[in-house]
């Protein structure tokens, strides 16, 4: 049977980083309490005229190059953001006039920060079908420029990047010791909205709007609802959780990273976070986190790999692969 496989990893991350201290110059924070609430201790904020296209671009680039592809043989991009340049065309178009991709087709997907593990389940019904040879899918976000800098309950916890694998079709043998996507799970609950929304948009005030959060409501849903999505995944996958080599979460908040780590009794030395240097970078988050843990040798080709989040919606997922 086919199975999409990973075959390239790779993420960008803007220059400019933006600290506790800094912020606390703003509105009325301390490094003390964002670090001991979130575990953020900085983020990356892209630069003005960077748009989240170009975020993308370079973390596609590395993405290709690391799988030894070039943008002729990409055949879908598939983006994940909540963030576009434009209201249309899609990111994903727009990448692929930057990227120079001649063919294929492209589209984004809007799940917030649980953007990429839509992409990336999105993405196998594709590529696992043979009917994509060489997709692109990608997390990317500008997240600054949809807070409320005097709402220090949120401008805290975001940051901006772009993650992009590259996924490619695998003969394997129908066992979990295939290399590719295994399983997954995917649920969303448009009953939650007001926990997690942005107050603006095209059809209703024509504005950007700005992101609002009830952070201790999401927080609550967060640990249950993503351990639930990580055991139907699993068994989704036909792997126990316990087999599980690396588990990479949404970068949402330390305490919800650890909260569900225990709660599915996952060691947290198996836990891969870059919630202090990226904060939550939303749909661009895991695979930024995939994207470090492999070049910092934590995570080796040939390991089972559990990506979860939750965002927005509320939407929430998790993916099992073999990297
Ligand atoms: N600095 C100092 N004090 C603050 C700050 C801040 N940056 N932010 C809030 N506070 C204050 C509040 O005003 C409140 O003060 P009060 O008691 O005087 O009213 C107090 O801290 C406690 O506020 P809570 O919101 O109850 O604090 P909590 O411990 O829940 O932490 C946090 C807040 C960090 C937002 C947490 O709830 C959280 O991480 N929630 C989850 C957010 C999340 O995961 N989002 C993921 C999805 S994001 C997406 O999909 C786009």
């Amino acid at each position: 049977m086919l199975r999409s496989v990973v075959t390239g990893v790779g993420g960008y991350l803007p220059e400019e980083v933006v600290t506790n201290h800094d912020l606390a110059k703003i509105v009325d924070t301390t490094d003390a309490w964002i670090v001991e609430r979130t575990g953020i201790r900085q983020r990356h904020r892209a630069a003005p005229g960077q748009a989240v296209s170009d975020l993308a671009l370079i973390a596609a680039q590395r993405a290709l190059q690391a799988a030894g592809r070039t943008p002729v043989d990409v055949d879908m991009i598939i983006v994940g953001t909540t963030t576009p340049d434009l209201t249309f065309p899609a990111v994903a178009t727009i990448l692929q006039r930057k990227l120079g991709a001649p063919q294929g087709i492209a589209f984004d997907i809007q799940a917030v920060c649980s953007g990429f593990v839509y992409a990336l389940s999105t993405a196998d019904g594709f590529v696992a079908r043979g009917r994509s040879r060489c997709a692109l899918v990608i997390g990317a976000e500008t997240m600054t420029r949809l807070m409320d800098w005097t709402d220090r309950g949120t401008c805290v916890l975001f940051g901006d990047g772009a993650g992009a694998v590259v996924l490619e079709p695998g003969q394997g043998e129908g066992t979990t010791a295939d290399r590719g996507l295994l399983g997954f799970a995917l649920c969303a609950d448009g009953g939650k909205q007001d926990l997690l929304y942005v107050d603006g948009g095209v059809s209703t005030d024509g504005k950007v709007g700005k992101l609002r959060m009830q952070g201790n409501q999401v927080f609550r849903h967060a640990v249950v609802n993503i351990s639930e999505a990580v055991r139907a995944a699993a068994a989704d996958a036909g792997v126990e959780v316990s087999e599980v080599d690396w588990f990479i979460p949404h970068q949402a908040n330390q305490r919800i990273l650890e909260g569900v780590a225990r709660r599915l009794g996952i060691d947290e030395k198996k836990v891969i976070s870059t919630v202090a240097e990226h904060a939550n970078t939303s749909a661009a988050s895991i695979p930024l986190a995939l994207d470090q843990g492999l070049r910092d040798g934590r995570i080796k080709p040939g390991q089972l790999l559990l990506l979860e989040a939750m965002g927005g919606g509320l939407t929430w997922g998790a993916c099992v692969l073999r990297l």
